[in-house]
């Protein structure tokens, strides 16, 4: 299977696409989890990355583009893989489509999740990651048993640099002008499907199961 995911900041890309690809047994691929790992890592890349990603910025595209190009060559995605946060503008969707093109596969659906503006913030200012192996709770949501600690492995739980409220909101005018086009192009292939992202993550889970075509 070869899945996007599209949505605004906190519409649960990363949630979905998490428990997708268990069930659908390929990688989940989140271009901001890539980004923030070169952040943490000190790369070329991160250093480049960082300024844009800490205003609620899009990084260039050609920054991207390299990143997931590799990404997409590595064995695990052979198979399929799940696309969370990428990609974000019609150039981006464009050179995604010449680069499965070169590799002689197309995708499977683009599924956009929404969810209104008001329960994002809302979202977003609660979510807290774990330092060590990624896993996400939400404080109100989905708290973790122990306050500050991930369940899966004792890590640390932090907050994004880019989960304040005024960040949150230029990352939501970002998608607006820049990503929500990527709607009607997708919708123009026939690949596009909508998803009301809101309700518990399993019932959203379902949904997106339901507008998959059959393997
Ligand atoms: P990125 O990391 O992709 O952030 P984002 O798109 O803003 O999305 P989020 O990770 O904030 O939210 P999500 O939709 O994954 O929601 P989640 O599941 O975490 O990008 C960060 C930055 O990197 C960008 O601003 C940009 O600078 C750069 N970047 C990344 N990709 C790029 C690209 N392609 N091109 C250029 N620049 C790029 O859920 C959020 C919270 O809600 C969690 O606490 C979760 O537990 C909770 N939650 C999830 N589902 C539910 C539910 N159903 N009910 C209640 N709570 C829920």
């Amino acid at each position: 299977m070869r899945l996007i995911l599209i949505g605004p900041p906190g519409a649960g890309k990363g949630t979905q696409a998490r428990s997708l690809a268990a069930r659908l047994k390929v990688p989940q691929i989140a271009s901001g989890d890539l980004l923030r790992a070169a952040v943490r890592d000190g790369t070329e890349l991160g250093l480049r990355a960082k300024r844009f990603m800490d205003e609620g910025a899009l990084v260039p595209d050609q920054l991207v583009l390299d990143m997931i190009g590799n990404r997409l060559d590595q064995p695990d995605a052979q198979a399929g893989f799940i696309l969370d946060g990428f990609p974000r503008t019609v150039a981006q969707a464009n050179t995604l489509g010449e680069l499965l093109q070169q590799r002689k596969i197309g995708l499977d659906k683009a599924v956009a999740i929404n969810v209104p503006d008001e329960e994002i913030v809302g979202r977003i200012s609660g979510r807290r990651t774990c330092r060590k192996c990624g896993a996400m709770y939400h404080i109100v949501h989905e708290p973790p048993r122990v306050s500050g600690r991930c369940d899966a492995c004792g890590g640390d739980l932090y907050q994004r640099d880019d989960d304040v409220e005024a960040t949150v909101r230029a990352r939501l005018a970002v998608y607006t002008k820049s990503t929500e086009p990527l709607l009607d192009y997708y919708a123009r292939f026939g690949l596009l499907a909508r998803v009301d992202g809101t309700g518990a993550p399993s019932e959203v889970e379902q949904r997106i199961v339901d507008v998959l075509p059959a393997r």
